[in-house]
């Protein structure tokens, strides 16, 4: 299931500080990082499946919206702290949007990169889900 995990948030009058460590608060090995920057209004990043990647989103700054689809149920998760992430399992549809204005997104994943683990048709997202349920 996806979930929102808090992570430390250590406060301090000089700023605030927050960390998280692999194992530790998400439960996979960092393989990757990536970000999200400079997104104009309106637009809509993710719209697709991986089969094997795991990750886990967070809102460094300013906020966006993550939806995340099991091919049945849809849940949307706001994320709109610096000490908020949320982790995605295996295997599900995830569309990001409704980012703020100079927000960035950080995404740690538990695999390089890898077009063959990518799902972009929902069509074949939702018979995938079917066929591994079977
Ligand atoms: P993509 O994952 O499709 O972006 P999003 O789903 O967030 O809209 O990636 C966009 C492009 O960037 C695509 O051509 C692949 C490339 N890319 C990499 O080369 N390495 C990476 O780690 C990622 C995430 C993307």
């Amino acid at each position: 299931m996806p979930k929102i995990i808090h992570l430390p948030k250590i406060e301090d009058p000089r700023g605030n500080l927050s960390f998280l460590e692999e194992d530790e608060h998400i439960p996979f090995k960092i393989k990757r990082t990536y970000w999200i920057y400079d997104v104009p209004g309106g637009q809509i990043r993710g719209g697709h499946a991986f089969k094997k990647q795991e990750e886990f989103i967070i809102a460094l700054s300013g906020s966006f919206d993550v939806v995340v689809d099991d091919g049945v149920l849809k849940q949307t998760f706001s994320l709109n702290r610096s000490y908020y992430g949320l982790y995605i399992p295996t295997g599900l549809w995830r569309q990001m949007h409704n980012f703020s204005t100079n927000s960035l997104a950080i995404v740690l994943s538990s695999t390089h990169y890898n077009e063959a683990d990518y799902i972009y048709d929902y069509a074949k997202f939702v018979k995938y889900r079917r066929g591994n349920e079977k």
